[in-house]
């Protein structure tokens, strides 16, 4: 396989960030650029890797990241007026550009609130963002997004299996076409939620949100931060990006980050 077209990317998207750059292997590119914000580092500054050696997901999971299967990358941003409490659905427009650049190739993706990326109920990618500690609002979008073949890949919570692009059809599993488009979408998509001061209707983005995710309408259990569980019925997303579930005795709960478990598979 090819390794990414390093020039070739960050002339495709010189006027849309402010640098790119794709280093063979690191820990995880999450790590490096939380690092390089709290050194300074401008407001769209992109990082892509090969490999990472100790790349991580949500929950302090490791993520898979084998050299030249996947795209391993992140996206530094200083979102100035978007609000903190706000934040949490800048992930959910990720998993929107993740979408959009998939079905570029040909594969029909949906999304699994609230940023599990599936394709015929596997996860073919993933999204972390983390928030920087600092005098402005920064944070770090890290996306695993697997082009080709991983290997063996035990399966993530709920028994979800790993797949990739290369395993359902994709037109084109060029690493460098596949960043390209992705960062294209997501930069469109970031831009319209930074304007919308992160608010997802605002942006125009909910209702592009609700028509691709699967879990709306399922039978969920929530696993929550607390370490508690929620029952019930996916009833909505909110213009936060939160997940408003149904339990039994008629209440609605808002959920604001949470591994969803699709009881019905979607
Ligand atoms: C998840 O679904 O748990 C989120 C996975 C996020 C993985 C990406 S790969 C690029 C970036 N660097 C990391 O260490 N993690 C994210």
């Amino acid at each position: 396989m090819a390794d990414i077209d390093a020039a070739r990317l960050s002339a495709a998207l010189k006027d849309r960030y402010t640098r790119v750059d794709v280093v063979d292997r690191t820990g995880s590119t999450n790590a490096d650029l939380r690092k390089a914000v709290e050194e300074g580092a401008a407001d769209r500054t992109v990082l892509l890797a090969e490999e990472q050696t100790a790349g991580v997901g949500r929950r302090a999971r490791p993520w898979s990241s084998p050299k030249g299967a996947g795209l391993y990358l992140s996206v530094a941003l200083r979102p100035s007026g978007v609000p903190f409490s706000a934040l949490g659905s800048l992930s959910l427009v990720a998993g929107l550009a993740v979408r959009a650049a998939a079905a570029g190739v040909g594969v029909d993706a949906v999304l699994k609130w609230p940023n599990d990326v599936l394709v015929d109920g596997a996860k073919c990618a993933g999204i972390l963002a983390e928030a920087v500690a600092g005098d402005d609002t920064s944070i770090v979008l890290g996306i695993g997004l697997n082009v080709l073949p991983l290997g063996d890949v035990p399966p993530g919570p709920g028994g979800l299996p790993a797949t990739s692009l290369a395993e359902h059809g994709a037109t084109n599993t060029d690493r460098t076409d596949v960043a390209e488009a992705l960062l294209t979408e997501f930069d469109e998509l970031e831009r319209r939620w930074r304007l919308a001061g992160g608010d997802l209707t605002e942006a125009g983005l909910l209702g592009d949100y609700r028509a691709h995710c699967a879990t709306l309408g399922q039978d969920v259990e929530v696993q929550l931060p607390d370490g508690t569980s929620l029952t019930g019925r996916a009833a909505d997303i909110d213009a936060a990006g939160q997940l408003q579930v149904d339990v039994a005795d008629g209440r609605r709960h808002t959920v604001f980050a949470g591994d969803v478990v699709h009881v019905r598979p979607a």
